[in-house]
């Protein structure tokens, strides 16, 4: 299988059936969130347990040993369902008909940095990306770009790749969704897996609004069973701050969480979110007055492989206040990289 990809190509084939083996890119393939990611896909937990993938890893050329090395723990782990691990540090090899792709190759922030201040080091990185996803990869392709600022890279990545269509250019948000949950699970003793439907707009930054109206805990609405001085403050300040808080307090960004969350973005994604509204950003088409083209966290549902936002909530001068804040945040941050936009 690696033959057909490219000259770059390094990787195994194992003797099984991979006619039906999805192709699933990871870029960023040997850094943190990588190597906690790709357990999680080879083990069945994203595509189904029933689902066999080809591993299609990217790194930039200083990572490829530290690669060599992932690769070889994935093949000692000797997950049936991974039919065949291709490593290379070329994009048009890693995105090869791929039929979803995590881009989380990119610059951590460290604790003096907003996760703005990345654009300038890797919004480039989403120009050649996304030039070569329109080029090689699956026309149905599924894409969750985690590396920072999320949301403005996948705008990046949509906007130089123009054979794809852009909804299906998404940008995480499910990690903020689910700190949401964990603080609403901390508070009320009530475990998260009965912890539904809070949901986060806007931006991957401090200026994100997770939205506690609608969501229900244990069967009871979210605002009656919290005070509305802890939801407005303490709640909404955790989860907006809470990269930063953990990169002080590990020396690292997070890393398991991400790509836990990534997971549970794409997994929703390719097999339904089951009737549950859940966060992605994704290229407006104007919803709830949102300008067009801007990658926003909207609630969404998933169904058959697509997204649908979440039409017609209503919408309290609270929510508007914090929707505009990040719909100016993403203007700006848009307006700093339109070189990159083609
Ligand atoms: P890391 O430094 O551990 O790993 C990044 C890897 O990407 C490195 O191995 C590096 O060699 C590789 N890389 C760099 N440029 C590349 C390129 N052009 N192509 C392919 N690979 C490339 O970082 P990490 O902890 O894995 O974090 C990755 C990104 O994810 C960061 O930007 C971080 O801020 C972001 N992040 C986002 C979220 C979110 O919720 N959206 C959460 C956590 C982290
Ligand atoms: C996070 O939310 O943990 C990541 O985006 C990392 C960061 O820089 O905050």
């Amino acid at each position: 299988m690696s033959g057909d990809l490219g000259e770059n190509a390094v990787g195994f084939t194992s003797k099984g059936d991979d006619t039906e083996a999805i192709r699933v890119a990871v870029t960023g393939a040997a850094g943190n969130i990588g190597y906690a990611l790709l357990w999680r896909i080879a083990s069945g937990d994203c595509f189904g347990k029933e689902q066999p993938v080809i591993l299609q890893l990217l790194e930039i050329p200083p990572g490829m040993q530290r690669l060599e090395g992932v690769r070889m723990e994935l093949r000692d782990s000797a997950f049936p369902l991974v039919h065949d691990i291709v490593c290379t540090d070329d994009a048009n090899v890693a995105f090869q008909g791929a039929h979803a792709i995590f881009l989380v190759g990119s610059r951590p922030r460290t604790k003096d940095m907003d996760r703005s201040d990345l654009v300038a080091a890797n919004g480039p990185i989403f120009v050649g990306q996304g030039k070569a996803i329109d080029e090689v990869a699956s026309k149905n392709v599924k894409v969750i770009t985690v590396g920072n600022p999320c949301n403005t890279n996948a705008l990046i990545a949509n906007a130089n790749s123009p054979r794809i269509p852009s909804r299906q250019f998404t940008a995480m948000t499910r990690l903020d969704q689910n700190r949401a949950v964990g603080q609403m699970a901390e508070r009320s003793g009530v475990p998260a897996s009965k912890i539904h439907d809070v949901f986060i707009w806007g931006n991957h930054a401090n200026t994100m609004y997770p939205d506690p109206r609608f969501a229900t805990v244990d069967g009871r609405r979210a605002t009656d069973v919290f005070d509305l001085d802890w939801l407005k403050g303490e709640f909404l300040d955790t989860v907006a701050t809470r990269g930063k808080a953990v990169i002080v307090a590990r020396g690292a960004s997070s890393a398991a969480s991400a790509a836990s969350a990534a997971i549970d973005h794409m997994r929703d994604w390719w097999q339904g979110s089951n009737g549950r509204i859940v966060s992605m950003a994704l290229p407006s088409e104007g919803w709830y007055g949102v300008p067009e083209g801007l990658v926003f966290s909207f609630p969404c549902r998933c169904q058959n492989g697509q997204i649908e936002v979440v039409q017609d909530l209503p919408i309290d001068s609270f929510a508007q206040s914090k929707i505009d804040e990040n719909v100016a945040m993403l203007m700006e941050e848009r307006q700093a990289v339109t070189g990159l936009l083609n």
